[in-house]
């Protein structure tokens, strides 16, 4: 894994706004142009109304004029893997392609590499699309 993409997620993790699960996660991208994209979730008091730290980070890629993922992190502060919700999933989806890694991070350090195709297999996809 670029370490500059460990080192984006680990800053955005800092910033990430939790006060209702206390469960700070943050993002990082890196696009094919070899930008880093960071995010962190962003909760709500209405809480349906918060968002993931992947879902900032793919926000920020977007709006910056990046449109394909090489790499993604994810970084959790608990001991167990932080592995993208499902809707983070298709989100991701919708910028990379099936062997795209997502590296599942700790503050300690990279825990495990997935393939998207992994995490989210016989996925809906534009080419479904009539
Ligand atoms: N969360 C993320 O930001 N990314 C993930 O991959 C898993 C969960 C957030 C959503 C919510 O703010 C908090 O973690 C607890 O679910």
């Amino acid at each position: 894994m670029d370490s500059r993409l460990f080192e984006a997620a680990r800053r955005a993790m800092k910033h990430a706004h939790a006060p209702y699960s206390h469960y700070c996660v943050g993002a990082a991208i890196l696009a094919d142009d070899g930008t880093v994209y960071a995010g962190c979730n962003v909760e709500n008091a209405a809480y349906p109304e918060g968002w993931c730290a992947e879902t900032s980070a793919i926000g920020a890629m977007v709006t910056a004029g990046g449109r394909q993922i090489r790499e993604i992190a994810v970084m959790g502060a608990g001991a167990d893997l932080t592995t993208p919700c499902g809707g983070c999933r298709q989100r991701i989806a919708e910028f990379a392609k099936p062997e795209t890694p997502i590296h599942i991070c700790g503050p300690d350090g990279l825990r495990r590499t997935f393939k998207l195709a992994e995490l989210l297999p016989a996925s809906f996809g534009k080419d479904h699309l009539l």
